[in-house]
């Protein structure tokens, strides 16, 4: 069925005989544009998060041409919107601050413009989800661009993984053991191409996950950047987002529960990142259909880690996974953990997509009963610690630490962490706990600190892991013992601000509990001494977000976003 031209929103701008369709039509007619581009066409948005300050996203310069090859192609108008870049490398004090601000953007720059459908070109960690979540709220026919990851990291004919292998050998720096020439020929080495990083971070877990969800061309999320395979996909978003339009395949025909079940059981088989739970729950609230922390640890306990990619496989980048079949052939292999029916956007279901994609490389994508983990791509505990949950990644972490008692050695904020880890005299051994608070969503817009640092002093020792508890997040890239988005935060009264130093904390992953060793009465004795600190921001965005920020478990979306807070949003007035 194609919808008549005059339903298509742009017709609202552009067809009318009025004053105000004068001016939109003659205004188009100043860019140069003759009816013949643009009359009777549906208009497509290009959301395009490039910028200079965007490394995994310098592509998109040109990609966007290729987008709009294919829009042109298959008889649209395409217009480029540029939104926030959100590079993860370089945004002070934390992307996390600024997700929803991109999510704010997109759904606001889609509603104000005569467009008719998007293509949402996006990859670096917070940009997945910001754009989809703005995009699914607004409403219309969206296909989501990956960016794809960066070529492998090479060193001295050594492979090197985004993040993570920058943290192993900085941890080896630390120890004495590497010295600084070889550290700045790594730097030289370590990202050698556009792309988003190309371990099993947020930004592959998240991309990877728009797939699953429907969101994607069938396969878009493993092709690298660098690949001429990306620049003809590009082109197929174009094409294909203009018989969308037509279609009328609007987000809310395409998404159900069954599309963010298979959202999570996808995460699990790459061995995702932790931040996956967080951006993964805010997209299936704005969607209307909401999955909760519960459905991951369901979801862990069933659907086994087969993607032996860095940080929890041992070799192997998502290069090698492209190569191995990518994503289409792992899910594939986990089809019988996924909703096959749910729809995606190329009109045909997940289980379609899929079929008969092949594993090239045995290792890269291990079959079902030869996985890197059988279980425990992520677990969530709850206790008098974490009344809503902390996430821990079993599979990053040593197997001593899955059930252990330690002594808390707490930290109020970053600095005082990071001075305490290089003194030599600091009073820790590798069985204590350490904690850092008031970094979770209201604290500090829960930057990525959550892989605390081992103090220099174990790291001498020959320490590799220990438990580290805290209220932020970690990278992707990350790895080890980390308890993470400790819920409630601290900075809101959480149980995290009553740890003293000293105190016995409990962890038992198995039995998916966290335990702060003290009575009740002295739990609530101190709750009664806690006083909050004064708000970070007085002024501008960041007061705007101390007001609205939602807890960890809730997806740290600001509660005037979510799906059902008031009626929705009217069209805009001609
Ligand atoms: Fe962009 Fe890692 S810095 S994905
Ligand atoms: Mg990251």
């Amino acid at each position: 069925m194609k919808l008549p031209y005059e339903s298509l929103r742009s017709a609202r701008w552009f067809a009318p005989d009025d004053f105000r369709s004068f001016g939109h039509r003659s205004r188009v007619l100043q860019m140069g544009y003759g009816y013949e581009d643009w009359v009777g066409k549906p208009v497509i948005a290009i959301v395009n998060t490039w910028s200079d300050a965007n490394q995994c996203h310098a592509h998109f310069k040109q990609r966007v041409e290729d987008v709009k090859r294919g829009v042109l192609q298959a008889g649209g108008f395409p217009l480029e919107l540029p939104a926030i870049s959100l590079s993860e490398s370089m945004v002070k004090p934390t992307t996390m601050l600024y997700r929803n601000f991109l999510a704010m953007e997109t759904e606001e720059l889609l509603r104000s413009h005569p467009v008719d459908g998007a293509v949402l070109m996006g990859g670096c960690d917070k940009t997945t989800p910001g754009l989809t979540m703005g995009a699914m709220s607004m409403g219309i026919p969206f296909i989501y661009l990956p960016a794809g990851p960066m070529l492998r990291g090479n060193w001295k004919g050594r492979v090197l993984g985004s993040g993570s292998d920058a943290f192993k050998y900085w941890d080896e720096r630390r120890a004495g053991r590497l010295p600084e020439q070889a550290w700045r020929e790594m730097e030289a080495g370590i990202a050698r191409s556009h792309g988003t990083c190309m371990t099993m971070g947020t930004a592959a877990t998240m991309m990877g996950i728009a797939e699953a969800v429907g969101l994607t061309l069938p396969g878009a999320s493993s092709i690298p950047a660098a690949d001429a395979n990306h620049i003809r996909m590009s082109a197929d978003c174009g094409r294909r987002i203009v018989e969308m339009v037509w279609e009328d395949l609007r987000p809310a025909k395409l998404l159900t529960r069954a599309s963010f079940e298979n959202g999570i059981a996808c995460a699990m088989a790459m061995g995702c990142s932790t931040n996956a739970i967080i951006h993964l729950i805010a997209m299936s609230r704005r969607a209307g259909h909401p999955v909760s922390l519960d459905d991951f640890d369901a979801a862990s306990r069933r659907v086994p880690v087969i993607a032996n990619i860095r940080p929890s496989g041992d070799a192997y980048l998502m290069e090698d996974f492209f190569y191995a079949g990518g994503l289409r052939a792992m899910l594939e292999r986990i089809r019988p953990h996924l909703k096959t029916g749910a729809l995606t956007v190329n009109g045909r279901t997940l289980g379609e997509n899929i079929a008969g994609a092949e594993v090239y490389h045995e290792d890269v994508i291990r079959p079902l009963d030869r996985p890197i983990y059988a279980e425990g791509a992520l677990a969530v505990l709850r206790g008098n610690l974490a009344p809503d949950g902390v996430v821990i990644k079993p599979s990053a972490c040593e197997p001593r630490l899955l059930r252990h008692t330690g002594r808390a050695l707490v930290f109020d904020d970053y600095p005082s962490l990071k001075q305490a880890v290089d003194d030599p005299d600091l009073d820790v051994t590798g069985d204590d706990i350490l904690v850092l608070r008031n970094a979770g969503p209201l604290g500090a817009g829960m930057p990525e600190w959550g892989m605390l640092p081992i103090p220099t002093k174990l790291l001498k020792q020959g320490v590799r892991d220990m438990l580290r508890l805290s209220d932020a997040r970690m990278s992707g890239t990350s790895y080890g013992g980390c308890l993470l988005h400790c819920a409630p935060e601290a900075a809101i009264g959480g149980p995290l601000a009553l740890v003293r130093t000293g105190d016995r904390i409990t962890v038992d992953v198995p039995a998916r509990s966290i335990r702060l060793e003290i009575g009740d009465e002295e739990m609530a004795a101190r709750r009664a001494a806690w006083t909050p600190a004064p708000p970070r921001y007085e002024r501008g965005y960041g007061w705007m977000f101390g007001r609205h920020i939602k807890q960890a478990n809730e997806g740290c979306d600001f509660d005037f976003l979510e799906t059902g807070f008031g009626k929705p949003v009217p069209e805009p007035d001609i």
